[in-house]
């Protein structure tokens, strides 16, 4: 029988492509999408329901009434925007997982998957092939979010009993829903702006490099990592989780193979300071030994593949192409 699932933060990058997956593999009855900020045509629409994860009496009626046994718990403040506002970045990455993790342990939820980042390394940290075992001492509130949330995860794993399941995602590249302020954001907009306006200013270093995927294959990691089998899955912290890395720069070449007068321009903001604590390279050997990760896009098939999907919906007149989309449907 399928399980039921519940998703959390669904309208953001991730979700508004991982639902779309779930629904496919599951069906669509069985997959509840969630978020806070819903518009009032989603909820009409039965894609999506109103959940703040900050407030346990609804979490814990969502879970009920859905009788919900699997939970993406994706509700969260990214990097940049943690940062800016550390308190609600605390707030919602921590009190929401407990939130979650105490409905869950009450009501009978026998499966989570919680992202974590690579934003649990800190500056000493080793920069290429960063280790699965390693001591993390992020600079980042996100990131002290992420290392306290991968422990939490744990206890309630070893205390309770709750298949709570993780891994650290490098920054994501997707066509359909924008980033929502993290400091890896620039991959995607590039894009956007070199196929809108041929130019592009980065608020990183052109020799920045960082580790990165594209979303198709995020949302196979996050689906395999919860189909594998009990015994397979040995670390309930957070695998890490890798694809490529390349530069802003490297980056901007692969786009001008495609756009030949493509130019982009390098002017570094605040979020120089987080990439440059992060690794340029993760070693995610832990991952593919034990559940069988592997990546299937590389940079190049990455770019090609943006910017055809890109391409295409610049062609069909996409309104709203400036804004975030949910529920387009890469996988539908
Ligand atoms: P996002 O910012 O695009 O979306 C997060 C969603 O959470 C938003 O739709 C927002 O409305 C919702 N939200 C915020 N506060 C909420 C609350 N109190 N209750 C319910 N919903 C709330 O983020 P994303 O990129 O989709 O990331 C999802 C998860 O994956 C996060 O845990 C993030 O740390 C992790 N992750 C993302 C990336 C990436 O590059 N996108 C990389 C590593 C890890
Ligand atoms: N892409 C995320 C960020 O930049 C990494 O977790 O915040």
């Amino acid at each position: 029988m399928s399980p039921k699932v519940l998703v959390t933060g669904a309208a953001g990058q991730i979700g508004s492509e991982l639902v779309v997956a779930l629904r496919k593999r599951y069906g669509y009855k069985n997959v509840v999408a969630t978020d806070k900020a819903v518009t009032r045509a989603q909820v009409s629409a039965g894609v999506l329901e109103q959940l703040d994860v900050m407030h346990l009496p609804s979490v814990e009626r969502a879970i009920k009434a859905h009788k919900v046994d699997m939970i993406y718990h994706l509700a969260a403040i990214l990097s940049a925007a943690g940062e800016a506002n550390p308190d609600l970045a605390w707030d919602v990455n921590m009190d929401g997982l407990k939130n979650i993790l105490d409905a869950s342990t009450r009501h009978g939820v026998r499966r989570i998957f919680w992202p974590s980042s690579i934003g649990v390394f800190g500056p000493d940290a080793r920069k290429l092939r960063a280790p699965q075992m390693t001591p993390l001492n992020p600079t980042t509130i996100y990131g002290v979010t992420k290392v306290a949330g991968e422990l939490l995860s744990s206890y309630y794993s070893l205390k309770h009993g709750l298949d709570v399941r993780s891994v650290r995602f490098p920054g994501l590249i997707s066509s359909e829903a924008k980033p929502g302020g993290g400091t890896t954001d620039y991959a995607v907009e590039i894009f956007y702006s070199a196929l809108q306006t041929g130019r592009y200013t980065c608020f990183l270093r052109k020799d920045t490099v960082l580790p990165m995927m594209y979303m198709p294959d995020a949302l196979r990691g996050a689906m395999e990592i919860m189909e594998a089998d009990e015994e397979t899955v040995k670390l309930h912290t957070g695998y890490n989780l890798a694809a490529m890395s390349f530069s802003a720069g490297e980056l901007a070449s692969e786009i001008m193979k495609h756009i030949p007068g493509f130019k982009a321009t390098y002017s570094p903001d605040s979020r120089q300071a987080i990439a440059d604590s992060w690794p340029k390279s993760i070693d995610d050997s832990a991952a593919r030994r034990d559940w069988g990760w592997k990546e299937e896009y590389d940079m190049a098939s990455m770019v090609t593949d943006m910017l055809a999907r890109l391409r295409q919906r610049l062609r069909a007149g996409e309104k709203a192409f400036n804004h975030r989309q949910a529920f387009t449907s890469r996988a539908a």
